[in-house]
């Protein structure tokens, strides 16, 4: 059967392995599948509900975008846009903010975690994030989200919002309520330095993850110096599950490879530390270094970057205006 992909992934700087572990290598191997129509969008909207500086920003939604070409999607195959460029965003979370109700915007964890203590000080757009989320989602009647783990509760907030609106409006159907596309394993990439905190990009120590733009010096020296403990590697998964950082090792290598953990721990068991590090940062190098030659050739042509943004933006808005038109005529205006 055919399915509507939609994602999205912020132009923050610093994509890492997470990103492309969890979601960018999804969005390719779905984009493989002829009967898929696949929209993937380069969330600018959502960057700005922190502070930004304007020239950053602008590199940085056109990295995104490369990160998207470098890792094999085909703007000839998938829609390639940013949401900035597509008004019917931002009216649609406007008219779905209306049926979202407080009580569930207050459950977020996402939320909670990026405002931190001092909540009070948080921009307003960083609270209704996830309504803009929801928008983007439902404008293209999406059935299929690929998704890291972290995004699970924004997706789970989203099919809320389709069927109160369904529901409120008694029109059984109209919004699609989409599903999860999240991996059954390793769609949580930690931290080299923390097994129990995730690779992210606003973590301060760069050593904390690869990014997709990092060289091989620096793969090497990362996973050299990616925390680990002192016992030797495991027999089974039993022991491995106690032990977090070296389970995120694992988990990447087996990743990045297509494989099992169970084929991992038996191709490394009775081997030594240093043999299984210098086969992950090979291995590594073999499959990241392709994507971050290609993005820096990719970002010295911005004019072929811009034409693509603006392609697929017009493509974009087409549906999505559609879209919020049907919404408006259903509310009454
Ligand atoms: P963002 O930009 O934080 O992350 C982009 C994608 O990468 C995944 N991800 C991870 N997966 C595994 N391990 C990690 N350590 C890791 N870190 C990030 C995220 O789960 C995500 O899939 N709100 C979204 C962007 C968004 C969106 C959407 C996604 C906006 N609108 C509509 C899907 C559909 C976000 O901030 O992702």
């Amino acid at each position: 059967m055919s399915k509507k992909i939609f994602s999205g992934v912020q132009p923050s700087g610093n994509l890492h392995l997470g990103n492309y572990l969890g979601a960018i290598k999804n969005f390719v191997n779905l984009q493989k599948e002829k009967e898929n129509n696949c929209i993937y969008c380069v969330v600018d909207l959502h960057a700005v509900t922190v502070k930004q500086n304007p020239e950053i920003l602008k590199r940085n939604i056109r990295e995104t975008t490369a990160v998207f070409l470098a890792s094999g999607i085909d703007p000839t195959k998938s829609i390639i846009f940013n949401q900035s460029m597509v008004p019917s965003h931002s009216e649609g979370a406007w008219l779905l903010g209306c049926v979202a109700r407080m009580g569930w915007l207050n459950r977020m964890t996402q939320f909670k975690e990026k405002a931190g203590k001092d909540k009070e000080k948080a921009s307003v757009g960083l609270y209704i994030y996830p309504i803009l989320m929801a928008a983007d989602i439902l404008l293209y009647d999406s059935t299929h989200v690929p998704v890291g783990e972290d995004q699970k509760q924004h997706l789970e907030l989203t099919r809320d919002i389709a069927n109160k609106f369904n529901l409120d409006f008694k029109c059984e159907n109209f919004l699609t309520v989409p599903e999860p596309l999240i991996q059954k394993n390793f769609s949580r990439i930690m931290s080299l330095k923390d097994g129990t905190k995730k690779m992210s990009k606003s973590d301060l120590s760069d050593q904390s993850r690869i990014n997709l733009t990092d060289d091989k010096d620096q793969i090497i020296n990362k996973i050299r110096k990616a925390k680990t403990d002192s016992d030797p590697l495991p027999h089974d998964d039993e022991n491995l599950n106690k032990r977090s950082e070296l389970k995120n090792l694992f988990g990447i290598f087996s990743s990045i490879n297509d494989q099992s953990l169970d084929t991992t721990i038996n191709e490394f068991k009775g081997k030594n530390f240093s043999e299984f590090k210098n086969k992950l940062a090979e291995t590594l190098i073999e499959k990241i270094n392709p994507i971050s030659i290609e993005i820096n050739k990719l970002l010295k042509d911005k004019e072929y970057i811009d034409k693509i943004l603006k392609n697929g933006s017009s493509q974009a808005e087409e549906i999505a205006k559609r879209k919020v038109e049907d919404i408006k005529k259903i509310i009454g205006f």
